[in-house]
């Protein structure tokens, strides 16, 4: 039986975080855990800009290639660890503005993903 797949999401994106370190200490203790294949991903590299989708995320009908890469980045996993630092009492726009983009991809998907 295939491992169920975690992501690891860096959230902060800005000169001098200390996202990556945090998350790499997780990595390493989950991929030492054994149960997930594990993956890091880094909203720095993803780079979305601002939501700029004419539709709900919900029908899955994307229209710009970053939302389809980025739909299926998270589509493959089962699991998700988000590394978010907080501003101003808050979680940072980057990770509102990835979770936005959107929306069957984050839900739990006992039979696959199906788009
Ligand atoms: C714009 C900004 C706002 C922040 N607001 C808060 C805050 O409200 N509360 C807090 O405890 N720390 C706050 N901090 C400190 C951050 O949580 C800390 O710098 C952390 O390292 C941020 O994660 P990052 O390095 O991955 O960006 C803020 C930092 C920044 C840059």
């Amino acid at each position: 039986v295939a491992k169920p797949t975690l992501q690891i999401i860096i959230a902060s994106t800005r000169p001098g975080r200390v996202g990556p370190s945090v998350a790499a200490w997780f990595h390493d203790r989950a991929v030492k855990a054994g149960d997930f294949e594990v993956e890091l991903i880094d909203l720095a590299e993803v780079n979305l800009p601002m939501f700029d989708e004419p539709k709900h995320p919900r029908f899955g009908e994307y229209v710009h290639q970053h939302t389809k890469d980025w739909s299926a980045t998270i589509a493959r996993a089962d699991a998700y660890v988000f590394v978010i630092p907080e501003y101003n009492y808050g979680y940072n726009a980057a990770i509102k503005n990835a979770i936005d983009y959107l929306n069957r991809e984050w839900q739990y998907k006992p039979l696959g993903f199906v788009t």
